[in-house]
Parts: C-alpha cells; sequence; structure tokens
C-alpha cells in the first residue's frame, strides 16, 4: 500500500512540484471526457487530484470506476491549478495532484445520504449512520474543536498547579438532585451500585487527603428528561481547590473561560466577568440564567395595582404574589402575533396573557375598561409606552411570572430574531438562596447540594429559623440566607456552577436539620463524607463546567449533540448500537433480576 506522506488539507506552496502520497476517500468524483476530477478527502480537508486519459490512459480507466467514499491511495506531482480554476473555498483550492499512481483500498456501498454535502438528516438517520455523519465537514470540525478544548484546559490546569485524578463509576448515589442510574451487583444479590452524577463527593474527599488542587475531564451520569442542552451521560470539567475563597475559584474560572475562548475564537472576553445576583437576575429576566444580549427586561408594577378594581390582578396581589410586564417596543403586533403568543404562555401554565397595545396615541385591549385613570397613566409611565409598542402583563405568584414572562421573553427574543448572535454574553449569577421550599415535599430543600456553605453573614438566621415555629415566618428567614455559591451562565444558558463547601461539623449538622435529613439518613447517604470530615478537613470550593454545553456555545450551536461523537437521541436511544437493549435470560438471573411482565 501507498502509505500517506501529507493529509490532503496541508497541501500548500511548499508542495509545489513535490511527490507527495496521499491516503482517503472519494469526496468527488467527475468525468469531464479526457480528464477525470477526483477530490480526495481526509481528516484535515480536501485537494483535488487530476488525471489525463491520453497521457496516463491505464491510471484514467481504474479513476473512472471510482465511486463516492472509495478508499484510495495515490501518488503524484503538486502543481499549481492553471488561471481562473482555482478554487477559493478550498483552503487547498490553489493546488491540485496529478495522479501517477493509484491504489483502490477499498469500496463503498451507496450512501444512505451524500457525505460531500450539508443536507438536513433525521436525528435517528444521522446517529444512525453517525461514522458517516461524522465524516461531513461540519461535524468533523466540531470535534476537532472539543479536541483542542480539551488540551488547552488541561494545560491551563497543569499551569497552575492541578493534579489530574479519576474517581469511580461504580458508586454510591450523589446528591445532584436527579434519578441515578443504577448497576446491579452480581456479587451482592439485591444491591447496587450508582453511577455518579458528579465526582462531587469524591473530590472533595480529595481536599480532605491533602491533594490540595484537584481537576478531572469526567464522564457524568444522569437520569433526566433530556433535552437540546442535555443529555444522560455528559462532560464536566470539575476542579477542587483547599485554602480558597469564592474569589480564588471564580478568579480561576475566568483564567480558563478567557484562554479558551482566546486561543480557539480569538475572542477577548472582559474579566473579570460581570455578576448579577439571582434576585436581580429572577427580577429583571425573570430566570437565573438570563440572555442579556437583548432588552425586554421585565418592569414591575405590582405598587401599581395594589387596589386595583381588575379581578385578575387583585386576586394575584392580595394572595401575596405580584404583577409584572414586558414591553415589546415598536413591535406593532397584530392581533393574530397577539394570539399566537398568548397560546405560547398558555402552554407554559399561564392563566392568560394581558395586553395593551399602543397605536397612534390610542390605546386598544381588552382589558383598560378595568383600570383607574391614574393606574393607566402611572403603568404607561412606568412601562415608557410610546406608538408601536405592545405591553404584556402576567399576575401571579412571583415563581410563576417569573416563569412565564422570562419564556415569554426568550421566546419573543427567538421568534422575532432580537438576539444579538455575534456577542457573547458572559455573566456569573452569585448570592443564591441556600434552600427552597419545596411544595411538593413539605420541606426545604439545598438548591446546589447539602455540603453548600451558606455566607457567614446569614448563618444566625439558619439558627434563628430553627427556633421559629410559625412555617411562613421560618420560610422567610431561610430564603434570605444566601449561600456561597457561583454559576456561569453565556448566552443564557448554564455552562458551569460551583461552591464554597462547608467543612465544619456543626454548620452541617445545623443545614441538615434545617433539611430535615435525619441523622441516620445523613450517616446512610453521606456517612463517609462526614466521617472524612472528623479528620482535619480544609476549607474548600470548587466547581464545574459543562464540557459540552460550553463547546457548542462556542461553536454556535443549538444542541450539545453536535458536539458529542456518540451521544444518544431525545428518546436516550443510541441508533447506533441500539442501546438501551434487552438482555439474555442467563444474565438476569446472574444478577438476581426477575422482570415484572
Ligand atoms: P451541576 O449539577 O451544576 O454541578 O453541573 C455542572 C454543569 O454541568 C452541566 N450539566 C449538563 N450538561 C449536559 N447534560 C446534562 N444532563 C447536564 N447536567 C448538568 C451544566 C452544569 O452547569 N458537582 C457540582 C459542581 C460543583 O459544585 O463543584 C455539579 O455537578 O453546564
Ligand atoms: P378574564 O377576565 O379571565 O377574561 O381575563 C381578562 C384578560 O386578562 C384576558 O386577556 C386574559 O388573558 C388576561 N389574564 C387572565 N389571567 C391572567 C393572569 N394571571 N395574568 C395576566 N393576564 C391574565
Amino acid at each position: 500500500m501507498l502509505k500517506r506522506n501529507k493529509y490532503c488539507g496541508h497541501i500548500s506552496e511548499e508542495d509545489l512540484e513535490k511527490e507527495v502520497v496521499l491516503n482517503g476517500w472519494v469526496h468527488r468524483v467527475r468525468n469531464h471526457g479526457g480528464v477525470i476530477f477526483l477530490d480526495l478527502r481526509d481528516r484535515e480537508g480536501v485537494v483535488q487530484c487530476v488525471v489525463e486519459e491520453k497521457e496516463n490512459p491505464e491510471i484514467f480507466e481504474l479513476a473512472d470506476s471510482l465511486r463516492s467514499e472509495y478508499v484510495v491511495a495515490l501518488k503524484g506531482r503538486v502543481r499549481r491549478r492553471p488561471p481562473g480554476t482555482e478554487n477559493p473555498k478550498l483552503k487547498t483550492g490553489d493546488y491540485e495532484v496529478v495522479i501517477q499512481e493509484l491504489e483502490i483500498l477499498n469500496t463503498c456501498e451507496t450512501l444512505p445520504f451524500p457525505v460531500d454535502e450539508e443536507t438536513h438528516l433525521s436525528e435517528e438517520t444521522k446517529l444512525r449512520y453517525r461514522y458517516l455523519d461524522l465524516r461531513r465537514q461540519s461535524m468533523k470540525e466540531n470535534l476537532l474543536f472539543r479536541h483542542r478544548a480539551y488540551q488547552i484546559t488541561r494545560r491551563v490546569f497543569l499551569e497552575e498547579g492541578f493534579v489530574e485524578v479519576e474517581t469511580p463509576f461504580l458508586t454510591k448515589s450523589t446528591p445532584e438532585g436527579a434519578r441515578d442510574f443504577l448497576v446491579p451487583s452480581r456479587l451482592h444479590p439485591g444491591k447496587f451500585y450508582a453511577l455518579p452524577q458528579s465526582p462531587q463527593l469524591f473530590k472533595q474527599i480529595l481536599m480532605v487527603a491533602g491533594f490540595d488542587r484537584y481537576f478531572q475531564i469526567v464522564k457524568c451520569l444522569r437520569d433526566e428528561d433530556l433535552r437540546a442542552d442535555r443529555q444522560p451521560e455528559f462532560t464536566q470539567i470539575d476542579f477542587e481547590m483547599s485554602f480558597v475563597d469564592e474569589e480564588d475559584v471564580m478568579s480561576f474560572s475566568e483564567k480558563l473561560i478567557a484562554t479558551l475562548f482566546r486561543e480557539l475564537l480569538g475572542v477577548e472576553l472582559k474579566t473579570p466577568f460581570e455578576r448579577l445576583s439571582y434576585r436581580e437576575a429572577m427580577e429583571r429576566y425573570g430566570s437565573d440564567k438570563p440572555d442579556r444580549r437583548f432588552g425586554l427586561e421585565l418592569i414591575e408594577l405590582t405598587d401599581i395595582f395594589k387596589n386595583t378594581q381588575f379581578k385578575v390582578f387583585r386576586q394575584a396581589v392580595e394572595s401575596g404574589g405580584v404583577v409584572k410586564a414586558i414591553n415589546f417596543k415598536g413591535s406593532n403586533l397584530s392581533r393574530k402575533e397577539i394570539d399566537q403568543l398568548t397560546q405560547f404562555v398558555q402552554s407554559i401554565g399561564a392563566k392568560g396573557l394581558a395586553w395593551i397595545k399602543v397605536e397612534d396615541g390610542k390605546l386598544n385591549s381588552p382589558i383598560l375598561k378595568f383600570f383607574s385613570d391614574e393606574e393607566t397613566q402611572a403603568l404607561l409611565q412606568r412601562v415608557k409606552a410610546q406608538s408601536g409598542d405592545v405591553v404584556f402583563f402576567s399576575a401571579d405568584k412571583k415563581e410563576m411570572v417569573y416563569k412565564i414572562l422570562g419564556n415569554l421573553r426568550l421566546h419573543i427574543g427567538k421568534e422575532y430574531n432580537l438576539i444579538d448572535s455575534s456577542r457573547f454574553d458572559v455573566l456569573w449569577v452569585v448570592d443564591f438562596p441556600l434552600l427552597e421550599w419545596d411544595e411538593e415535599e413539605k420541606r426545604f430543600v439545598a438548591l446546589h447540594h447539602p455540603f453548600t456553605s451558606p455566607k457567614a453573614e446569614d448563618v444566625h438566621l439558619l439558627t434563628k429559623a430553627l427556633e421559629t415555629e410559625h412555617l411562613e415566618d421560618r420560610k422567610s428567614l431561610v430564603h434570605s440566607v444566601r449561600a456561597r455559591a457561583y454559576d456561569l451562565v453565556i448566552n443564557g444558558y448554564e455552562v458551569g456552577g460551583g461552591s464554597i463547601r462547608i467543612h465544619r461539623k456543626e454548620l452541617q449538622e445545623l443545614v441538615f436539620r434545617l433539611l430535615e435529613i435525619p441523622e441516620v439518613e445523613a450517616k446512610e447517604k453521606f456517612g463517609f463524607l462526614l466521617e472524612a470530615f472528623k479528620y482535619g478537613a480544609p476549607p474548600h470550593g470548587g466547581l464545574a463546567f459543562g464540557f459540552d454545553r460550553l463547546i457548542a456555545i462556542m461553536r454556535g450551536l443549538d444542541s450539545i449533540r453536535d458536539v458529542i461523537a456518540f451521544p444518544k437521541t431525545q428518546k436516550g436511544i443510541c441508533p447506533l448500537t441500539g442501546a438501551p437493549d434487552f438482555v439474555e435470560p442467563r444474565q438476569l438471573k446472574e444478577l438476581h433480576i426477575k422482570l415484572v411482565e
């Protein structure tokens, strides 16, 4: 076999008049009567190769039998393409290789879809023939970009003295809040391993062990409902540091992210990244991961409608809720468009969507008749109403209003192209509440995980809450306790999150008491961590980035599936291998498992 001495995509000026040997796939082949043009492709790109019948009849005949995606080896001389025939779209477009020797290494059956163009394919087809899909230029570039990102990431961790340690996959449940994937034990009937939702507990134990700075690029497994930005197995850039506070973790994170953007995209991010408190993010954007590349901020109106006659608003305010609005300025929406947006919010649980349209100084709205003159005036002033504006209202419990207007804001931003996609909006969201009330479970739950430390100045509120009998008072005390947690948000996606952990027993016990995790349960679930903490745990904290999300955002892609070599479909299926699948009865028996019909 002719062995490669050059990649197709690397042919350049320095190869002119030299002999090269190329190995690759037939990207395209065209017989122009007497001359055959063969575009040969390998990992690095495509180069045009030619053979003329009159100069080399034998090779010409062989080349004429080539079809798409045949595998070939060839030897040839590089020359400049004749003037006027250059292809500026191709990196190697100024050159061509005159074929002198040609070997067909393998043939290829008729393809299920063309590889040489970017046709739209169903997810199922794409993933079933992933090896063909990955031959396509855009997909290949995504994975090569990801490859470079791993290398830069590792380098930055090394520069900062981090140690790479692997943590187990067959383990006990980790408290990240999703459902666990379980693995039955053959040796221990009835017992199960859990696959890790993250290395959280192990990385904290590595801090107790004195490793000081740990990192790992690691698969995490969570049995959740899937979305475009969620996979059952995904990759984290995970790290933990000892003897640090949040400033250390955040400034290291900024160094890593800024280096990746600089070296991979040539984009200079301004550091330190901006910070927004959780509360401000919710109040202004209705989301704890705001996309600030466009306006349409939420406007507070509750005070204006305190004593309104409009039943819908009054009931909301009386039962402790809020009234908020967004003003879609200059949109001149038609009635039909307003109805479509109403349907959208109803699909996510809104009871309705009141609106006012401002037209040439006149107001058009089904609810205006319920407002007093003062209310109307105050409202118009607050939302800065001008001709062409359409104002949408939501009145409900605070969380519901955030959800509705936050989603409506994003929906409008996308539908009406308000988002400046040329820019990256990078920010930290900080000052999260430590705990939130879970209405279903009727108890407090940790917003991040139960080892997240509260702010020192808020700890007294926790103690006070424990002494408070009345539930509503207790809730309001607990909700004002802020966590030492931080999330990195880029373009409206949560790209990373972490916290400073609790490292002292007394504080951990206090938090467990508020979480109503009984001592036995705490021991059963995280006993090994709590025990480790007895033996000199240093102050520590860390963070994990969602690597797939980060790469997808940097590449401007909507789905993380496009940056994962072998992802699952929306239904958690791998069409390439057919997983998940049934197994032999013998295997089940060994695992002491009986299926319920
Ligand atoms: P968290 O649960 O926030 O934190 O996860 C960190 C980041 O991982 C990404 N991510 C996902 N990406 C794709 N598919 C999923 N199903 C998925 N779930 C999460 C997100 C998220 O920001 N142990 C803590 C980190 C710490 O406290 O140090 C943790 O796992 O981008
Ligand atoms: P109704 O009196 O129920 O017909 O509602 C009058 C208007 O208020 C309609 O335009 C509804 O879409 C809207 N509406 C109803 N409930 C809400 C709500 N919770 N928030 C905002 N608007 C609402």
